[in-house]
């Protein structure tokens, strides 16, 4: 597998669809305060799969490691892959606590699957995981070149994590989203792959490039607290748009979010498989 990041512009930026990189700030942030997934989601990944100790996989968009370190206690070996070292660097140091030494981190990103094919060998991989990163990527272009990398019965998992903070069915929701937008003086509506359309799309995308399609769901809810809203609100920041002044961002935040204290969130986590 290359490690080299791919010379191909990444537009992150979720919150405002803006182009700058999860790194800095924004990549302690995301470490902090973006929740990891049910370990049911990790279940439904190996039963739709096979997975065993036998298998290898790669979680692309691997972030700060929030599938990559859980995965790796039910396979061989996972490599993580993003084009952030400052993401990377924090999934490694998660790694590393949890005493796994079975995972590899490489910088790079969905056009590099090519190279990967040449590297590790078609049929070779069990499972590639994509945790609320799809949106990033070609999807279409992605699928087709991962058909013959994964072994048969092994496949594709786009994962989604919940709904953005910022569009949820929640007065909270809503008052958090006014603020956002006039903070940032552009309109918060970026739903990150997790829209009923973009889900569409890739479940089209996937059985065009030749995979069975499943979809699964897991749902729960949790109390917020505001830290854990505006630490989630900055990890979806661009690095250049995060307030100088954080006191100030927060009490705003809370100012206009605690009239409709509690913050309750219905998480609905999406597995869509495809196998091949
Ligand atoms: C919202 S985070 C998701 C992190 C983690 N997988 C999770 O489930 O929480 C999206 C990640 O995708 C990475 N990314 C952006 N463009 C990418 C691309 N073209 N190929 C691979 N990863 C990409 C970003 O650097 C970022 O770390």
């Amino acid at each position: 597998m290359s490690a080299i990041a791919s010379a191909r512009t990444t537009t992150v930026g979720t919150l405002s669809g803006m182009a700058q990189g999860f790194r800095g700030d924004v990549a302690d942030f995301y470490h902090r305060y973006r929740r990891g997934y049910p370990l049911a989601v990790l279940d439904a990944v190996v039963e739709v799969f096979g997975l065993t100790p036998d298998d290898v996989a790669v979680d692309l968009g691997c972030g700060t490691g929030q599938v990559t370190v859980p995965l790796a206690e039910r396979v061989r070996a996972v490599i993580g892959v993003d084009p952030e070292p400052d993401m990377l660097a924090h999934g490694r140091r998660a790694g590393e606590e949890r005493g796994a030494a079975n995972l590899a981190w490489v910088v790079g990103t969905d056009a590099d699957v090519p190279a990967w094919r040449a590297v590790l060998g078609d049929g070779s991989v069990g499972v590639v995981t994509i945790g609320q990163a799809l949106h990033w990527m070609r999807h279409d272009e992605l699928f087709r070149a991962l058909h013959p990398l994964v072994r048969p019965g092994g496949g594709v998992a786009v994962l989604t994590n919940g709904t953005p903070l910022w569009l949820q069915d929640e007065d909270w929701s809503r008052a958090l989203r006014e603020c956002l937008e006039q903070w940032l003086g552009t309109p918060a509506g970026n739903a990150c792959g997790t829209d009923e359309e973009s889900q569409a799309r890739y479940r089209e995308s996937l059985a065009a490039a030749g995979f069975r399609v499943d979809v699964r769901g897991v749902d729960y809810t949790a109390e917020l607290d505001l830290e854990s809203i505006v630490g989630g609100v900055l990890s979806a920041l661009p690095v250049d748009r995060l307030p100088a002044d954080r006191q100030a961002f927060t009490d705003l935040v809370r100012a206009a979010l605690e009239p409709h204290a509690p913050f309750t969130e219905h998480v609905h986590v999406t597995v869509l498989t495809g196998r091949r």
